[in-house]
């Protein structure tokens, strides 16, 4: 289902860089980056960051010599990332899109999700999860970052661990064990650390 750029969405999340009113940004990669690598397959297997924002970790990918993908629809952050990836001759594919209009034509062994599920309001949420099922190939690994609010409304929204399980359902998605690791975030918010295996 290929819909048309949400303009309103977008120029919201570009005032939020224009402002910079930006309480999500950790100005340097999650520390769940690193504690994830062990899960991965090895670079240059193909990385896809979506929602990456100013892309820390598409930054720290690329140095680690993976083949990475990171899209944003904010002409700001995207703006920020291609500088700061040319600032250290590192190279990674740019994407300027609206995730719901986006159409690869490739798929990828990594999908790094952080803090995008839950910029996006719940009535996306399952045309979301098709597509990251769409975009990662069979065997692929899921990694995500998912938002504890503890409250309604957003963004943030909250991401409880039944909507992911709702999402994610086990048919099509390997599970890892630990379901309660968090990442803090310097928000004081925490962060729900997950790892899936999409199934072939
Ligand atoms: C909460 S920020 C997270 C950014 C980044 N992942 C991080 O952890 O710093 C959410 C990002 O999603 C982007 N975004 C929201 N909806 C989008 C959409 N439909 N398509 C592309 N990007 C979107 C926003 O522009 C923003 O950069």
């Amino acid at each position: 289902m290929s819909q048309k750029t949400d303009k309103r969405q977008q120029a919201k999340w570009e005032k939020r860089y224009i402002d910079k009113k930006t309480a999500w940004d950790r100005g340097e990669a999650s520390p769940a980056l690193e504690k994830t690598l062990s899960k991965l397959p090895k670079p240059p297997s193909k990385v896809l960051v979506p929602a990456c924002g100013r892309g820390y970790e598409v930054v720290s990918f690329a140095a680690l010599g993976f083949d990475v993908t990171g899209v944003d629809f904010a002409p700001s952050a995207i703006h920020d990332l291609k500088h700061r990836l040319s600032h250290r001759n590192l190279v990674a594919t740019l994407v300027d899109t609206d995730l719901f209009v986006w159409e690869p034509n490739e798929s990828f062994d990594v999908i790094y999700e952080q803090t995008a599920l839950c910029a996006l309001t719940p009535d996306l949420w399952s045309e979301y999860a098709r597509r990251l099922h769409h975009w990662l190939r069979p065997g692929g690994v899921l990694v995500g970052m998912f938002m504890q609010t503890n409250r309604d409304g957003g963004p943030p929204w909250h991401v409880s661990l039944t909507a992911l399980q709702d999402l994610f359902p086990e048919a099509l998605w390997s599970w890892s064990d630990n379901l309660n690791e968090v990442i803090e975030h310097p928000s004081g918010l925490q962060e729900r650390f997950i790892t899936l295996k999409r199934r072939d």
